[in-house]
Parts: C-alpha cells; sequence; structure tokens
C-alpha cells in the first residue's frame, strides 16, 4: 500500500468514526405532509417545530452524548436513565428528542373523533367518561406554567393524566408522577403561538381533531403488556 492510499483510508476511518460519533440519534421522517394537519395544526408551525425545534434537540443530544455510554442507548433506554443527577443537556435533549418523536406519531391528518374498543372501556373505567378525560387532560395542558407537555399515561395498569416541565417525560426516574406514555401534548409556546398567540385553550381544542386514537390504542395495548 502506497503511503498517499493508507493516508486516504486513514481519512476516511476518522470520517466514519467522526460520523459515528455524531449520528447515534436520527430524525425519522415526518409520515404527513407539513399542511396535513391544518387547520387545527399550521404549516408554517410544523415546519418549524419538525424541521428546527425537533432538529436542535438531536444535534444537542449527539453533541452531548458523542463518546459516551449514553451513544449506545435505544431512545426509551436513554429517556429511562434520566435522572436528577444527569447534565441539563441530557436532560433536556433528550427529552426533547424522544418527546417530539412521540408527539408527530400520535397526530395524524383526519383523525380525531373517539376511541374505541379496549382504550374507550379503559378510559370511560379511569375517568368516568370521554368528556371528563378530555377535561382533565386540558386542566393539566393549561394549569402546566411555562413550557412542558401535557400526558395519558398507563401507570400500574391505569390511566393517568399528568403533566411535566420543559422537556421531562414521565419515563424519567425523576418524574414526580412516572407511567408510560400513550399520549402527549406539546404546550410550549412554540407549537403554538403562530396560530393561536396567547390561547393555549384553543390549541388544547383543537388538538381534539387530530390524535391518531388507532396509535394512542396500540401503544396502551403495548403499555398494559
Ligand atoms: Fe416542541
Amino acid at each position: 500500500m502506497t503511503m498517499k492510499s493508507f493516508q486516504h483510508l486513514f481519512v476516511m476511518a476518522l470520517t466514519l468514526v467522526a460520523f459515528q460519533a455524531s449520528a447515534q440519534f436520527k430524525q425519522a421522517p415526518l409520515h404527513y405532509a407539513f399542511d396535513a394537519l391544518q387547520p387545527h395544526v399550521d404549516k408554517t408551525t410544523m415546519e418549524i417545530h419538525y424541521g428546527r425545534h425537533h432538529v436542535a434537540y438531536i444535534n444537542n443530544l449527539n453533541k452531548e452524548i458523542a463518546g459516551k455510554p449514553e451513544e449506545k442507548l435505544s431512545m426509551d433506554g436513554l429517556v429511562k436513565s434520566i435522572t436528577k443527577e444527569s447534565s441539563p443537556a441530557l436532560r433536556n435533549n433528550g427529552g426533547g428528542h424522544w418527546n417530539h418523536t412521540f408527539f408527530w406519531n400520535i397526530m395524524a391528518p383526519n383523525k380525531g373523533g373517539m376511541p374505541s374498543g379496549v382504550l374507550a372501556s379503559a378510559i370511560n373505567k379511569d375517568f368516568g367518561s370521554f368528556d371528563e378525560f378530555k377535561a382533565k387532560f386540558k386542566g393539566a395542558a393549561t394549569g402546566r406554567f411555562g413550557s412542558g407537555w401535557a400526558w395519558l399515561i398507563v401507570k400500574d395498569k391505569k390511566l393517568v393524566v399528568t403533566s411535566t416541565p420543559n422537556q421531562d417525560n414521565p419515563l424519567m426516574p425523576l418524574a414526580e408522577v412516572q407511567g408510560t406514555p400513550v399520549l402527549g401534548l406539546d404546550v410550549w409556546e412554540h407549537a403554538y403561538y403562530l396560530n393561536y398567540q396567547n390561547k393555549r385553550p384553543d390549541y388544547i381544542d383543537a388538538f381534539w381533531n387530530v390524535v391518531n386514537w388507532d396509535k394512542v390504542a396500540e401503544l396502551y395495548a403495548t403499555a398494559m403488556k
């Protein structure tokens, strides 16, 4: 092998290592168009939210975990490993990536309506009715001061509504109420301000038109196993 081809191979190997180190977590493609959730979630908000906010969480997460054991973890494993002792960069960006990936997946165009089957029965059993569940969820979403998320989780085989600040997640051992999310709503201003300004309650009401209950039912079935 000539010195030149050896140098070429060496540079390629270094590039590969750098690429692997900085590409542990990647953004999944959005399974609908940016304008598909209109008028409930506007196209510009989706473009900026998915294309800039979520991407920034991923880039900052990958930067934070480069060369660390967290690089080898799954997304769930990473979020479950985050404690009060974790760095703010890991907590905020790890949560930010998990939460947004989840959020895109539980929404879809031409959905909304009501849950059915086993999930509908569980909502009725644990909250009294679908309307009572929605009111409780809205209360959690409006009551979360500042930035955060409202959640429907499975905790001890029961459905529970909760909320978390910033990019915390109910799977994190540091969460006040821990459980497995089956539905989540981003209540950061970046999620609604362009279309709804300060009217967070209107954004929450509109959210019900884009919830993919089939996906939520699937997550519920998995969480109950
Ligand atoms: Fe967000």
